[in-house]
């Protein structure tokens, strides 16, 4: 009986380890690159964002988030989760290629990327280790793969650099909005009173990008939620010196039409922040695929909470002048919708 279980046991961590065969190389001969813009139409700027996805269930939502017609989707990780059946790091990365690959492959969504243009970034499980962080040894191979399955050009900079993070622009001022998707894992440290979330590239570069920026709008996108505060699940208030560094930034900068979104918690909220005067909503949508009961709130509550399948839109009005960021239900139905004036919309209530 030793025998067979020490068998099993070898089979297993054989196959974690040769999975690592299936990554692919990033050392290549770098061409200029662009980064990547586009032109939107009109009046109205919809941007839609989901996370939580497991590709063996049932997703009802692309033909539904399809029809209304979005100028782009984000991923906001946990797109698969390929864990293993033991707790920690995935270290066969032939099944994250292998589930982004089925993915790709369903009707549905396959309709929907054909029309919409996706953008993303990782959470944890698809990062390979359920809340890890940098210390995932197949982080490079990981993020490969990522931007294989969003289809990221070979000289894309995101290939290279130290995390998967990246800027878009869409359309030109004075009806711009720039989305910036922070990537809340490769550089990671444990959570505690002075670990680093972002690390300094990513720091520098978020710095950067909000003080060039021509842009109306800024919807920051982070996997896991900036305004939460409890312990249910994991959030920026872990890392209490990262979330005032980037407190500190927002204020020193004060983007035009700051937006905050996130995944994660499998149930979706809105929150709201007065930083020192400024108002900051964030909207958590998660998941798409399953969800859980809302918790108890220890600290602070968020102002509205769901409890089923969701996905996140922002609809920006630029002739109305305001913003609204809404969760949506399986059909299309807002279950939660906060209107945010354009005009003035880091000021305070
Ligand atoms: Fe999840």
């Amino acid at each position: 009986m030793r025998k067979v279980v020490w068998w099993i046991a070898f089979a297993y961590f054989t196959g974690q380890l040769i999975g690592i065969s299936g990554c692919v190389s990033y050392f290549r001969k770098i061409p200029h690159y662009t980064p990547p813009t586009w032109q939107v139409r009109g009046d109205v700027t919809r941007i839609q964002w989901g996370s939580c996805n497991e590709s063996s269930d049932p997703q009802p939502f692309w033909p539904v988030l399809a029809d209304r017609n979005p100028d782009a989707f984000i991923w906001l990780g946990d797109i698969v989760y390929p864990d293993p059946l033991l707790p920690g790091p995935v270290m066969n990365l032939n099944r994250l290629e292998h589930l982004y690959a089925v993915q790709k492959t369903l009707p549905d969504y396959a309709a929907f990327r054909a029309k919409i243009p996706v953008i993303g970034i990782y959470d944890d499980h698809d990062y390979g280790w359920d809340n890890g962080g940098k210390y995932y040894p197949y982080k490079e191979q990981s993020k490969q793969l990522l931007l294989d399955f969003l289809d990221e050009p070979q000289h894309s900079p995101r290939r290279r650099q130290a995390g998967a993070y990246a800027s878009y622009t869409l359309g030109s001022p004075p009806h711009q909005v720039k989305i910036l998707l922070l990537d809340t894992r490769f550089n990671r440290e444990d959570p505690g009173p002075t670990a680093d979330i972002l690390g300094e590239h990513q720091w520098q570069w978020l710095q950067r990008e909000l003080a060039q920026s021509t842009a109306q709008v800024h919807l920051i996108g982070s996997s896991i939620s900036i305004l939460s505060e409890d312990h249910h699940t994991e959030n920026w208030s872990h890392f209490p010196q990262s979330r005032k560094r980037l407190f500190t930034m927002l204020q020193a900068l004060s983007p035009e039409g700051l937006v905050i979104v996130s995944g994660d918690k499998h149930f979706g909220e809105l929150r709201h922040l007065s930083l020192a005067g400024q108002s900051i909503y964030e909207m958590i949508s998660s998941g798409l695929t399953h969800y859980n009961d809302t918790p108890r709130y220890k600290k602070k509550a968020p102002l509205q909470a769901y409890s089923g399948l969701n996905a996140g839109e922002l609809t920006v009005n630029w002739k109305e002048q305001y913003m609204t960021l809404a969760l949506l239900n399986g059909k299309g139905q807002a279950v939660i919708s906060q209107s945010i004036p354009l005009t003035a919309p880091l000021v305070a209530e």
